[in-house]
């Protein structure tokens, strides 16, 4: 059967498209995904055709028939989706015809696959927003049990990956935990402008039907309508911005799986990942890798390459549809499912971290991180702080040539060392190996924000109460 005898083009074209042709246009194996958004679309675009007496209620008892029975069909997997009807939205108009006659021809009226495809979209971002949004939140949830268990575990924290100062494993999680929070902020934020009906713009100009818009997005749960038939029709900027969060939220989980890798390594050793999250080597039978937390990594890549293919859509598109906008789908797809299915394993793989604290705190021995406490220290007893830093760096040097940290030295070697600095050994007392303990450093930061196990547990109630709302 051709184009043109099975009706889908109807009797404007004179020859039917090439075979190559039919597969390079249609889109149906890729937004069939979308088939119970365009039922729910349709349904309440009957509802409105209805109540404005633009079809009778025999049409919309025929339709919402004809629509359960597609419904069931394609939950069943007995739907035949036909390459010949190009996508979704006819293989669906096609199927409720042969099941319900005329009332299937009349469902269309007033109504363009250019308004009904951007609504379809909508309604598809909006619930994945909501899984997503609900992900997150189990995520949050997982990392803040973890940081909750180690919001006195010391670790040391670096910045150019050279020991820094002291940190708590609980306050390193929970920078994970605020970047998270931006990422759900960002995600409702792109869900009021997602939720916006285009449908009542059809084709690009709006339609001379009485049509009633209001009523369709109050059925439809849209907050409200989009004020340019146009713009409604042909924009993709709320999918852009979904895929923009997207790269964000990944980018995030990146940097955290680039740190779950790093630490899984003996170089660090401080945490093991529980083996449903890792792989071995086909020749080298010792090995342990961290796959999972890898795969975030390399998929970020990916979605990031989303987010640029849809910009790149987008720029060069004359007003107002163009079948370019056919190809926002499937990075859009991928966008979101890459997002699930990231949140899914990792919110798991939060609950596999075993922590080796006796590890973390060893290495807090190597790089002399209490050497801006003892800085510090000489500042409150009135050194200026250039002065107390040149004192530190001294006692740093000669703790090296000893071969131990600093409160492994003894008084009269720390107070030797910093000779050099007028006021500085002086000021030194017994009560100095107080603050360069790790603990003392960790519990002297005690300001919101700041590392003190006690800011950290109020950090972390701030959070869950956050969560239950
Ligand atoms: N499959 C099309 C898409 O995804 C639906 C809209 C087609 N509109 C048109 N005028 N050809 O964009």
């Amino acid at each position: 059967m051709t184009d043109k005898a099975s009706g889908t083009w109807s009797g404007r074209f004179s020859e039917p498209v090439s075979d190559l042709v039919k597969r390079y246009t249609a889109s149906v194996f890729f937004d069939c995904r979308m088939a119970a958004q365009d039922i729910r679309g349709s349904l309440a675009h009957a509802r409105m055709l209805t109540r404005q007496g633009i079809i009778s209620q025999q049409d919309l008892a025929d339709i919402e028939r004809g629509m359960a029975q597609i419904a069931s069909e394609i939950e069943r997997g007995e739907f035949t989706w036909r390459l010949d009807a190009e996508d979704v939205h006819m293989n669906i108009e096609q199927r409720l015809t042969a099941l319900i006659g005329d009332a299937g021809k009349r469902l269309h009226t007033g109504r363009s696959r250019n308004d009904q495809v951007a609504t379809d979209i909508r309604l598809w971002l909006r619930d994945t927003l909501d899984s997503i949004l609900e992900l997150l939140a189990e995520f949050q949830k997982n990392l803040l049990d973890l940081a909750e268990k180690h919001a006195g575990t010391p670790l040391p924290g670096h910045t150019h990956l050279q020991v820094a100062q002291p940190v708590t494993f609980g306050h390193h999680l929970m920078a994970y935990y605020e970047m998270t929070r931006r990422d759900a902020e960002r995600f409702t934020d792109v869900r009021r402008r997602v939720n916006r009906l285009p449908l009542g713009a059809a084709a690009l100009a709006g339609t001379s039907y009485p049509i009633d818009r209001e009523f369709v997005a109050r059925e439809l749960g849209f907050d409200e309508v989009c004020e340019n038939s146009l713009d409604a029709v042909s924009d993709r900027d709320f999918a852009i911005e979904f895929c923009a969060a997207v790269a964000l939220a990944m980018t995030h989980l990146s940097r955290f799986s680039e740190e779950i890798i790093l630490w899984m390594s003996p170089r660090f050793g401080f945490i093991d990942l529980a083996d449903r999250f890792c792989t071995g080597s086909s020749i080298m039978p010792q090995k342990k890798n961290p796959d999972v937390p890898e795969l975030v990594r390399g998929k970020t890549g990916r979605v990031n390459g989303h987010l640029v293919g849809l910009l790149t859509l987008m720029k060069g598109q004359p007003l107002a549809y163009n079948k370019d906008n056919q190809e926002d789908k499937e990075p859009l797809f991928d966008a979101a499912d890459t997002m699930i299915d990231t949140l899914r394993i990792y919110a798991d793989m939060l609950t596999g971290i075993r922590v080796k604290d006796g590890n973390m705190r060893e290495a807090l021995k190597l790089g002399f991180a209490t050497a801006t406490d003892l800085a510090d220290y000489l500042v409150k007893r009135g050194l200026p702080f250039r002065d107390a830093h040149e004192a530190v760096a001294l006692a740093v040097r000669a703790a090296e040539a000893q071969g131990c940290d600093l409160p492994e030295m003894s008084l009269d070697a720390l107070r030797g060392s910093m000779a050099h600095v007028a006021g500085a050994a002086d000021r030194l007392d017994e009560d100095i190996f107080g603050v360069l303990t790790v603990e003392g450093s960790l519990a002297s930061r005690n300001h919101i924000g700041g590392t003190a196990p006690a800011q950290v547990r109020a950090a972390i109630a701030r959070a869950r109460a956050r969560l239950v709302r």
